[in-house]
Order: structure tokens, then C-alpha cells, then sequence
């Protein structure tokens, strides 16, 4: 597709001219005789640059040039004037444009600028989209009243300089919050170094972290610098804290009084200036009773603790985060997206989820390969997430309110016969020959109990 260039100058002829060189070059050209009409084409025609008289009656070029960089701030523009001066040069630089060509235009050097602007504008539009696919892949979902609390805390906290403990079970997100945290703090534009401290040997964790001289040990034939001196001026996020060793912990905590280290069999102390984000899935408290856990650093990093709610207290994001592994799959697969109507949801809201959000991240990406249907019902959803378990064992309590055994029993059997039932998917023969009844007799109760799906 062959590229727009707006051109906008109040002499015709120059217009005229520009509009058949740059047609003949190949390029798709609009005009504009006036900054306010440059205005109204740029919304029409959406160029991937301008050129641009600073010189013209009625709205000038810089003031033009302003209101263009308002708006569309990615959109490059190059500057023209015939009667130049090195002060409107730097002016419309600062403005932001992103060259400066004199009149009389030399075709040449007006060619080379252009395509070096486009260039330029391909990497600004390149660099653009991978940070809004950055983010996207950061994106926190969930509205409930505990994960709105947390991103609140968030928004707190992440300005501050505090090391940070985030606590929660497997895949509630602990990571995600980490990078939440960082990406809001004033180290956004460092870097943020991550180490899982649990797939680190122990006795390599020290030199991974701090670093070591040549010769410290065994295999260091070559000085290395470690996490902490890379994550100088950002953030280390040490993942899995409960799994580093007593001596990590120690070094670890001198860095967070004195910022200050040691490399593996050095002597010379390095400064830093990190700060620590941890995430550990273990309950901390208990590995400082067996002894393998430092207090005192428990107490340091703790002093502002995260706990990332499991997904089972927080059964009403299921629908929103559904929704959005669905986007997200139906993107990287290149798959038409599926609906889940509200049974197929409200089934999974039910579940228990031990593997929390990753877990129901894994089932959305096996449901959207395997299932050949547009729409998701509850007969596609695999055991065990199609339990049904929790709403029917409730009606077992009304057995206990009458006090006629008759009445007592028939609410045990309409109880037991619902929850049988749900087991079987609703399958007659096969609830029928589990619980040892007749399939007649079955279907006699499921009308009487008013059962009937
Ligand atoms: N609130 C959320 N919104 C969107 N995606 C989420 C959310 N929470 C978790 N995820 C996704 O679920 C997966 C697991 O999240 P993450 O790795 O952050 O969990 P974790 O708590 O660090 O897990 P583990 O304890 O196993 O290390 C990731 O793919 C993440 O993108
Ligand atoms: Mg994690």
C-alpha cells in the first residue's frame, strides 16, 4: 500500500508541483491550502506524513504544527519555508516536528528526509504497539470488591519506594501485580529484573543474585555480575522467596538496610539502588518456625504485605476474565472467538479452581481448540470443572426443619436424587443404575421433586 504525504502550502504552484513529483515517486498525495484545511484533511485522509509551510497566511505553519501534534502526536511532519532562519528551525523542532527543509526544495535532499521520516514512523508506530501490547499482557481483570481493593493498594503503593511481599496461592496473579507495581513506580523506565528463587540450585542462587569473581569457586572461570547490579536504579522481583537460602536472606536483607553488597569471593562492596518486590506462595510465618525462613527479614519486607485473593472468593470475575483469555486466545490463535452464555458461566463459577486463574486460563485455551461449536454449553465443560457441587448439598438442611418423617424423607430423596442427577450430567439410565432404582422410577420421582431440567 503506497503512503500518504499531506502537502499544505498557500502557493499554488508549489502545490501543484509537489502533488506531481511525489505522485511520481509513488506516493498517494493529498493538499491543503491553509492550516485550517490541512486540519480537516489530515481527519480525511489519515496521512503517514506531512509537509508543511511554516510560512502562510491565516493560521501559520508552528501554529499549525501545534495543533496537528495535539491531536495526532505520532504523526510525523516535516517543516518548509523559503524564508528560513535558524530560530523557526528550532521552534518547530521543539514543536516536534521532525525535520526542516528550505525552499528553493532541492528534490533530493526533500526525498531523503521523507523517507527517513517514514522509517521513523514505522519504528515510532512499531514501538507503540508493542508497549500497548505490553500492557494489555499486565492487564489486571477483575471488578470485585477484593481485586479493586488490591488494585487500589496498588495505586498506593507503587509510587512509594517500599519493598513490597505479595502472598497468595498458585496462579492468583502474584506476578501480575509484581509487574502492576513496577510499571506504576518512578522505575517504570529500568528495568525490571525477575528471579525465580525456587528453580535456582541453592547453592547458586548467592552468585545468580550478587554476582562472583573470577575464581570464587568451582567453575567461575569468568567475573559475573548478578541480578542486583542489574536491576540497579529498577526493580528485582524475587519470586518464590520462601525458597532462598538462610545466607541469600541474609545478604538480601543487608542490601535492603545499606543497599549495599558483595560479590561471591569479593571483597570490594557494590551500592545499589533496588527495590524488592517478593511473591511467595508458602505461608512464611510457618517457615520461620522450622527455622527456614529469616524474621527479621519477614518483618522488613512484610511491612507491606499483598495477598492476591484466590479465585474462589472471587467466583463474580469469572465472566470478565473469561472474556478476556477468549479475546486473548482468539488473537495469538487466530481462532474465531466463542460465546459462553450464562449456564456455561454460572457452571464455572461453581467450581473450586485450586489452580486459581491460571487454571481457568488453561481450560478457556483447551475448550477454544478442542470444541468444534461457536458457543460453549455446559455439556462441553470436562469434568471436574462441571461439578455442580456446592448448590445442591445445601437442601440437605431442610431434612432437619420438618419435623414429620415422612416429609424428612422425601427431602433427603429429592436432595440425593438432584445431586445424583447433576453427577450423571442429567443422564437417566446411568443415575438410575448408579443409586439402584428402576429408570421408570426415576423419572416417576424426577416429576414428582419437580426435578426435570
Ligand atoms: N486478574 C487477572 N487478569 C488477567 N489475567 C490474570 C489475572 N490473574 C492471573 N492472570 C493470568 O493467569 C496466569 C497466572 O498468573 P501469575 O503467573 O501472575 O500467577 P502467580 O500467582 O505468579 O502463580 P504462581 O504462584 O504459580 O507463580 C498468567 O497467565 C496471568 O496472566
Ligand atoms: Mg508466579
Amino acid at each position: 500500500m503506497s503512503k500518504t504525504i499531506l502537502v499544505v502550502d498557500d502557493e499554488t504552484s508549489i502545490l501543484q508541483s509537489l502533488e506531481g513529483i511525489l505522485s511520481d515517486e509513488g506516493f498517494e498525495v493529498a493538499t491543503a491550502e491553509s492550516g485550517l484545511e490541512a486540519l480537516k484533511k489530515v481527519e480525511e485522509t489519515m496521512p503517514d506524513l506531512i509537509l508543511l509551510d511554516i510560512w502562510m497566511s491565516g493560521m501559520d505553519g508552528i501554529e499549525t504544527l501545534e495543533k496537528i501534534k495535539d491531536l495526532y502526536p505520532r504523526l510525523q511532519v516535516i517543516m518548509m519555508s523559503g524564508h528560513g532562519n535558524i530560530e523557526t528551525a528550532v521552534k518547530a523542532t521543539k514543536v516536534g516536528a521532525y525535520d526542516y527543509i528550505e525552499k528553493p526544495l532541492s528534490l533530493e535532499k526533500l526525498l531523503l528526509s521523507i523517507n527517513n521520516a517514514l522509517a521513523h514512523s514505522r519504528l515510532t508506530e512499531e514501538v507503540h504497539f508493542l508497549k500497548e501490547k505490553e500492557m494489555k499482557k499486565y492487564n489486571i481483570v477483575g471488578k470485585s470488591k477484593a481485586m479493586a481493593d488490591l488494585k487500589e493498594q496498588i495505586r498506593i503503593v507503587a509510587p512509594t519506594n517500599a519493598w513490597i511481599l505479595i502472598s497468595g496461592e498458585n496462579g492468583t496473579g502474584k506476578e501480575l501485580v509484581a509487574h502492576a507495581i513496577h510499571r506504576l513506580s518512578h522505575r517504570s523506565g529500568n528495568p525490571m529484573i525477575e528471579v525465580n528463587c525456587a528453580a535456582i540450585p541453592e547453592d547458586l542462587i548467592e552468585s545468580e543474585l550478587f554476582g562472583h569473581e573470577k575464581g570464587a569457586f568451582t567453575g567461575a572461570a569468568t567475573m559475573r555480575k548478578g541480578k542486583f547490579d542489574s536491576a540497579h536504579e529498577g526493580t528485582i522481583f524475587l519470586d518464590e522467596i520462601g525458597d532462598m537460602s538462610l545466607k541469600a536472606q541474609s545478604k538480601t536483607l543487608r542490601i535492603l538496610q545499606e543497599q549495599k553488597f558483595e560479590r561471591v569471593g569479593g571483597t570490594k562492596t557494590i551500592e545499589v539502588d533496588v527495590r524488592v518486590i517478593a511473591a511467595t506462595n508458602k505461608d512464611l510465618e510457618t517457615e520461620i518456625e522450622k527455622g527456614t525462613f529469616r524474621e527479621d527479614l519477614y518483618f522488613r519486607l512484610n511491612v507491606i504485605p499483598m495477598r492476591v485473593p484466590s479465585l474462589r472468593e472471587r467466583t463474580e470475575d469469572i465472566p470478565s476474565l473469561v472474556q478476556e483469555f477468549v479475546s486473548e486466545f482468539s488473537l495469538i490463535a487466530k481462532v474465531e472467538p466463542k460465546t459462553f452464555p450464562s449456564e456455561t458461566l454460572d457452571l464455572l463459577q461453581q467450581y473450586e479452581w485450586p489452580g486459581n486463574v491460571r487454571e481457568l486460563k488453561n481450560l478457556i485455551e483447551r475448550l477454544m481448540i478442542m470444541t468444534q461449536s461457536d458457543v460453549i454449553t455446559t455439556k462441553d465443560i470436562p469434568a471436574p470443572f462441571n461439578q455442580k457441587a456446592r448448590s445442591t448439598r445445601s437442601g440437605i438442611e431442610t431434612v432437619f426443619t420438618s419435623d414429620s418423617l415422612k416429609e424428612a424423607k422425601g427431602e433427603f430423596e429429592k436432595a440425593f436424587i438432584e445431586e445424583k442427577l447433576n453427577e450423571y450430567n442429567g443422564n437417566i439410565s446411568q443415575t438410575a443404575e448408579a443409586i439402584g432404582i428402576e429408570r421408570s422410577n426415576l423419572h416417576k420421582k424426577i416429576k414428582q421433586y419437580n426435578l426435570g431440567r
